[in-house]
């Protein structure tokens, strides 16, 4: 099905199916007026959904069912759009604007922002219990449950975000340290996101599969929180030095960041043509989100100077 669509109309498509499955979710919740049901609605349906991009790729390539990947999608934008609005908040990156609006805690207030992470993070688990199907038995379905632990955990989104706190704090920020921060709070969720679909297969048995596709991860995972430091960078001047991050254009300089981008997008790329080749499958979806997170918005970020 996919196969017939743009990338566009794939995005679409990819959107619809998951919002549709959140707003059930959220629609089940018997109190209509609530500020922490408003708080969620106010995030949880925005954003790019580029992790469920990862989900569907995988899952589209593998034979994974509509209703399983929307599924493992929406649990992993719940956990995603969670650590975002925390991310936000005044104790951690003090952001006023998120998506080019005001951010959840500025609208509806701390509290129910800290509620709504929260709340969000327990309905990812709450989604993923309801997966089920021909394809998936008991103990790969616990795989996929626990694949999203680890990712948003003291192994992965949790650890990630300490890290930047306290190195950032410490004024000590170095590259070992960056590519720490890099892999805990965003590789992990990609990284997840993949090996989630790839458990919800028929495949999840070729361990040589999951190896390429762990490294596919976190080249990929590491281009895209380097396009993000890059966007921010170009836009953003006045948020980055209220939040005095250290990102990777800001330690290593602009030029050696492209030229770190261009690396790592070639070496996603060769983990895509290895899976192609070797296995024989469809890798347009991951080779059109690839190349789209490469030239992200603007091109002209990754041409080198
Ligand atoms: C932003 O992620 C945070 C990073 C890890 C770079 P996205 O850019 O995917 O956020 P939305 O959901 O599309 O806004
Ligand atoms: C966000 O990283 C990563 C997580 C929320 C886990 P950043 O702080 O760099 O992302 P933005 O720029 O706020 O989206
Ligand atoms: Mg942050
Ligand atoms: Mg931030």
């Amino acid at each position: 099905m996919f196969t017939k669509l743009t990338f566009h109309q794939q995005f679409d498509l990819i959107k619809k199916q998951v919002n549709d499955l959140l707003k059930k979710h959220i629609r089940c919740i018997k109190v209509i007026d609530s500020d922490l049901i408003n708080t969620i609605q106010y995030v949880v349906f925005g954003g790019k959904r580029i992790r469920s991009f990862f989900v569907y790729s995988i899952g589209n390539m593998l034979d994974v069912s509509h209703n399983q990947m929307s599924r493992i999608a929406a649990s992993v934008e719940c956990i995603h759009v969670y650590s975002l609005i925390h991310d936000d908040l005044p104790s951690m990156d003090n952001d006023d604007i998120r998506r080019g609006e005001k951010s959840c805690h500025v609208v509806f207030g701390e509290a129910n922002a800290i509620l709504a992470g929260n709340a969000l993070q327990s309905l990812a688990f709450e989604i993923l219990l309801d997966l089920n199907g021909k394809t998936i038995d008991h103990e790969n379905h616990l795989q996929i449950i626990r694949e999203l632990a680890i990712a948003s955990g003291i192994n992965g989104i949790c650890m990630g975000q300490s890290l930047d706190i306290s190195e950032n704090n410490a004024g000590k920020m170095n590259i070992k340290a960056l590519n720490a921060i890099y892999y805990y709070k965003t590789v992990s969720l990609i990284k997840a996101a993949i090996r989630m679909s790839f458990y919800a297969s028929q495949y999840q048995h070729e361990k040589n599969l999951i190896h390429i596709l762990d490294d596919f991860s976190k080249n990929v995972g590491l281009l895209f929180q380097l396009s993000d430091d890059l966007i921010d960078l170009e836009k953003d001047q006045s948020n980055l030095q209220k939040s005095k991050k250290i990102t990777y254009p800001i330690l290593v300089g602009l030029n050696e960041s492209k030229e770190f981008g261009h690396r790592l997008y070639k070496e996603a790329m060769r983990k895509i043509y290895l899976v192609e080749e070797r296995y024989g499958f469809n890798v347009d979806m991951l080779y059109n989100i690839t190349k789209f997170i490469f030239q992200w918005k603007n091109e002209f970020q990754y041409k080198l100077e």
